[in-house]
């Protein structure tokens, strides 16, 4: 499938044409610097997030990037890795919520088909340019939308990956559902979300900051990395810690997620079967006992704790 292929008119679904009209409703979606705008009425929340990374688009670029940095910042992470190890060369993929576009980037490199969504034009704007710099905007799309209504085709998609998005949406659960129709049969989802207990340390030194007046934020190491880059170091303190739409949900909870979408669960990263060796993240996990995942998930305050406590759910649509 191409490119253009993968687009619809958020209102009625019908194709786009190449000028970003629907010759249904009719309606014409502008592009203003390149990147379309395929939003329709957004409700005052997500207008609100919107606004929130317009100010400052995470997680931002460093002052000297290259495409160089870019791989080695995203396979200091072991989950990229398993991603671009397990997602085939020909594969389309949406990132939904790309915020600056790395992932998606990062994901392109490798001659892959990937879409990009936001709500923030300033956030999208970096990617862009960003896609030029590292010489991958053949590969990557990136577009102005709200998850509610994407302009996305249905079951068009290879790999489904959003990150650190959902729970900031004002109901996670209706986006998920919405979120996972854009998987084909047999497409795989992954979902980054706040983990409801390893997120409480970032809780407690969210307390620590607003006391403080924002002067002391303790025990963050990701702050401490930045501070010579101002951009980035806001980026996270405001996302972190001065969020105005916050969730946080337990592995069960996205697993009923799943199962009410038909999403076959898979596997959680970091695993939730306890000793499990990192095998492929996109096989099924050798157990899912309800006991075993609650214990990994009290040891995920101590892992995942002093990053933001997000983890990852594996699904397979069915
Ligand atoms: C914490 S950032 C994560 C960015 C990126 N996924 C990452 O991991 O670095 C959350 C992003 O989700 C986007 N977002 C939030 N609600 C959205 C919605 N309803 N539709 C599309 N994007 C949304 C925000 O604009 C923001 O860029
Ligand atoms: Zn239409």
């Amino acid at each position: 499938m191409d490119f253009e292929d993968l687009f619809v008119c958020p209102e009625c679904g019908d194709t786009l044409t190449a000028a970003w009209c629907c010759p249904s409703c009719p309606r014409a979606f502008g592009q203003p610097d390149g990147i379309p705008d395929l939003r329709t009425a957004v409700d005052s929340r997500t207008d609100g997030v919107r606004e929130f990374y317009e100010h400052s688009p995470f997680p931002a670029y460093p002052p000297r990037d290259s495409v160089e940095w870019l791989r080695a910042r995203a396979e200091r992470s072991e989950l990229a890795l398993m991603l671009d190890r397990a997602i085939p060369g020909d594969a389309a993929i949406v990132e939904m919520g790309c915020g600056t576009g790395q992932m998606s980037l990062y994901l392109a490199r490798a001659g892959r088909r990937v879409i990009g969504v936001d709500l923030a034009r300033e956030s999208l704007r970096l990617a862009t340019a960003a896609a030029r710099r590292f010489r991958v905007d053949g590969m990557v799309r990136f577009i102005q939308s709200d998850l509610h209504q994407p302009g996305l085709r249905n079951g068009a998609f290879d790999v489904v990956y959003s990150s650190g998005v959902l729970h900031h949406t004002p109901d996670p659960r209706a986006s998920f559902a919405r979120v996972a129709q854009l998987a084909r049969p047999g497409g795989i989802i992954v979902l980054g979300v706040y983990n409801t207990l390893a997120r409480l340390p970032a809780r407690l030194r969210r307390l620590a900051a607003r006391l403080s007046g924002f002067r002391l934020v303790p025990f963050d190491p990701v702050l401490r990395t930045r501070s010579d880059e101002p951009a980035r170091r806001e980026a996270w303190l405001r996302d972190q810690y001065q969020h105005p739409e916050e969730h946080c949900h337990t592995l069960a909870e996205v697993q009923r997620w799943f199962a009410e979408n038909r999403v076959e669960y898979l596997r959680a990263y970091p695993s939730a079967v306890l000793g499990d060796e990192p095998g492929s993240l996109f096989a099924r996990a050798a157990d899912n006992w309800r006991p075993e995942g609650w214990l990994a998930q009290l040891g995920w305050i101590f892992t995942l704790g002093h990053e933001g406590g997000l983890f990852f759910t594996v699904g397979r649509r069915a």
